[in-house]
């Protein structure tokens, strides 16, 4: 039988107290690995570490960790050393949007969505390639979007953050690469979650026509490209980006 067995391993997602990070949590957890599950309030992140841990059978435990504030995800991640030594697979996954067409947004949206989806993923990284440089083995994968490919109206922050996502994955790639760290990148396209279930049903509709499978993702569709490329059948492969979004882009 094929499986995958990272029982071994330590993995942080970031956002992971609902969506597509909590499905990708699971998972992990799922493939035997502990995971720290964090997000910006510390009692939900623990809830859900809970509720994943006994479901699972899975050692879990959750942290908070505001990916807008540097000093938050130091004294997350200085936790996570002190408990576990440090993490073998981190997956940047929190995320968010803060819509506006060009002319109506602010210097303000601009550095926020800049701040949790480019900057954050800068400082939680720097932070975990020490342990993994250390080891000489990691995992690190990188959560875009297909609209970092095609932009998308009124999402120019947003497909910003995203689209320099693939610089920093394919940059950190070549950097770590030596040292058996490998560094890609999951771009969803349309995933039902709180993200999404924002958008009218117009909109959705639009969506869905352009979708050639015919329907929205689920976030297991996302967590399961992230499983493969932090298992053994991807450890060949770094600096690559893995489309997951129906066949739309
Ligand atoms: P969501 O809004 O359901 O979850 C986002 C997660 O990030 C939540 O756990 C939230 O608490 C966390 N988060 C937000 N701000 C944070 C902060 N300052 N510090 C720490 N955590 C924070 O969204 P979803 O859909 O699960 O998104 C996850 C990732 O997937 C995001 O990076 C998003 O851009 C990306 N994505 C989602 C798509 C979708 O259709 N849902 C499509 C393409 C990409």
């Amino acid at each position: 039988m094929v499986s995958i067995d990272l029982s071994d391993k330590r993995a942080l997602v970031t956002g992971s107290t609902r969506g597509i990070g909590r499905a990708v949590a699971e998972l992990l957890a799922r493939a035997s690995a502990k995971v720290v599950i964090t997000g910006r309030d510390e009692l939900r992140a623990q809830e859900v570490a809970r509720e994943i841990g006994a479901n699972l059978g899975a050692e879990t435990v959750g942290l908070a960790l505001d990916m807008s504030n540097a000093d938050s995800i130091k004294q997350a991640y200085s936790k996570v050393e002190g408990l576990w030594g440090g993490v073998d697979i981190l997956v940047n996954n929190a995320g968010i949007t803060r819509d506006k067409l060009f002319l109506r947004m602010s210097l303000e949206d601009w550095e926020e969505v800049l701040r949790v989806n480019l900057t954050g993923t800068f400082v939680i990284t720097s932070l975990a390639v020490k342990g993994m440089l250390k080891n000489r083995w990691g995992r690190i994968v990188n959560i875009s979007s297909v609209v970092g490919f095609t932009g998308n109206v009124g999402q120019v922050n947003y497909a910003s953050t995203k689209s320099g996502l693939l610089g920093f994955t394919k940059s950190l790639a070549k950097e770590l690469a030596t040292r058996n760290i490998t560094v890609n990148m999951v771009a969803p396209g349309f995933i039902e979650t709180d993200m999404t279930a924002v958008l009218s049903e117009d909109l959705r509709q639009e969506y869905l026509k352009n979708i050639p499978l015919g329907r929205f993702g689920k976030p297991e569709d996302v967590a399961g490209a992230v499983l493969f490329l932090c298992s053994e059948y991807a450890s060949y492969i770094t600096g690559e980006v893995l489309h997951v979004n129906g066949g739309m882009y």
